[in-house]
């Protein structure tokens, strides 16, 4: 028998992820809490939760995304698209016929008057129309503001474009997380390039309202700075609230960015085919970084879309029945002994497990499958690290003062969710 070569036995040694490898993936890893003191990088708290569903059989409510897919007409479209030769490169700036689409979706709903052929850009996503917005208006010495929690992506891009992210807490109330128009007003300085807003707000599902809007465009404006909003769960809204666009507010249409996607409103969240718009110059700045991220993509959606955007109907059955089953989940919650704040947008709850006792999310999701075969995510994953640079040990940061909370969503099928809340009673029959 042959003597092994040295090198097949002793394999050169790889770290999974070297902290030598230089670059801005750093920046953007520790911004979203997974860069670990010995420079590697950890899984999300998404994945890891969806690993601990597949491992343990619970039920995943931790991650967005419908069970249900939309429209089947829409799919139709789509295969037509397809057949009918939509299969090349699609122009930079998005099929005609989808521009037109989103320019006529907010004139009617919004009373927005837009030029489709300047004013609006189809993107892979609101993801990438995010980090094409970010990375085309602000760099290093700029500041970001954002809401916090914040979706993960809002700060990573801020990172990748070398800006510092500045956030203003939203604070859990009886009538859902609220902004302290103090707090806008001191987050937002000479140096704020950009004021990012998401609302409806993942993970909290709150609507920000038409005066807290207001004061955040008050505040962009003393600055001269751009606002940015996220509206991807425009449609998505319940009970007595209404959504606003910032860019409907008195003069804030000439800054103001405005971001949405197909994804969340006509349950297709792989087509990945969004969209922004602005005014003409600044959507113009977004494209020419836009044209170096993925020049284009999705030809036979834009299509599909286009005719999805075309009909309110099938977005408003889907808010009627996300509804009620935002009842089905809340009520199972609180039954279970959880605090809840009831959302009025968004298709996530954030559930208080401190009743329950217990002080920390991240040790209750880990174990939830466990003692109640149910999975969450905790809200600490949308804040900032405690530990991360800058923070001081034991200050009132937003993850601290939310470690508790726990996003659960309820965009699964009324079956799903009635098993889970049934699986959740175990939490009250334990206690
Ligand atoms: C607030 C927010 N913005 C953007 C996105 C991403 O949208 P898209 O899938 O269109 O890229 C999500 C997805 O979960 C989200 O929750």
């Amino acid at each position: 028998m042959s003597t092994p070569h040295p090198a097949a036995s002793n394999p050169p040694q790889h770290p999974r992820s070297s902290p030598q490898v230089p670059g801005r993936w750093r920046a953007a890893a520790a911004a979203t809490g997974l860069l670990r003191a010995d420079g590697s990088v950890a899984s999300t708290i998404f994945a890891e939760m969806t690993n601990l569903a597949a491992r343990t059989g619970a039920i995943n409510l931790g991650q967005g995304f419908p069970d249900v897919d939309g429209p089947h007409a829409i799919k139709q479209a789509a295969i037509r698209a397809i057949e009918d030769g939509y299969n090349q490169y699609p122009p930079g700036t998005g099929v005609p016929e989808l521009r037109r689409a989103v320019a006529d979706h907010q004139r009617r709903h919004y009373g927005l008057d837009l030029d489709p052929d300047t004013e609006v850009l189809v993107t892979t996503g609101a993801t990438e129309a995010l980090a094409a917005t970010v990375l085309a208006l602000a760099g290093p010495g700029d500041e970001v503001v954002t809401l916090e929690p914040f979706y993960d992506s809002h700060a990573a891009v801020i990172a990748l474009a070398g800006a510092t992210h500045v956030t203003v807490p939203l604070h859990p109330t009886p009538d859902g997380f609220r902004l302290d128009p103090a707090q806008v007003r001191a987050a937002v300085g000479p140096r704020t390039r950009l004021v990012l807003v998401n609302t409806p707000h993942n993970p909290t599902g709150t609507v920000l309202t038409r005066a807290e809007l207001q004061v955040v465009a008050d505040a962009a404006r003393s600055v001269d700075a751009i606002v940015v909003t996220d509206e991807v769960y425009e449609h998505l809204v319940y009970d007595d609230a209404v959504h606003v666009p910032v860019a409907t507010l008195p003069g804030m249409a000439e800054r103001t960015i405005t971001i949405s996607s197909a994804g969340k409103t006509f349950s297709f969240t792989g087509w990945k085919i969004g969209w922004l718009h602005g005014p003409a110059h600044l959507v113009e700045a977004v494209r020419t970084v836009k044209q170096f991220l993925t020049y284009t993509s999705g030809s036979p959606f834009q299509p599909a879309i286009a005719q999805a955007l075309a009909d309110d109907e099938a977005p408003r059955a889907l808010a009627a029945s996300l509804r009620d089953r935002r009842d089905l989940l809340c009520e199972g919650l609180v039954a279970a002994g959880f605090e809840v704040v009831v959302p009025r947008g968004t298709y996530f709850v954030v559930a208080d497990g401190a009743p329950l006792g217990f002080d920390d999310g991240v040790e209750l999701c880990r174990r939830l499958p466990d003692l109640a075969g149910v999975v969450g995510v905790p809200v600490s994953a949308f804040c900032r690290a405690p530990g991360a640079p800058g923070d001081v040990p034991d200050s009132p940061t937003t993850a601290r003062a939310l470690a508790s909370r726990v996003r659960f969503t309820f965009v699964k099928r009324e079956d799903v969710l009635r098993d889970a809340v049934g699986r959740l009673r175990a939490l009250r029959d334990g206690r």
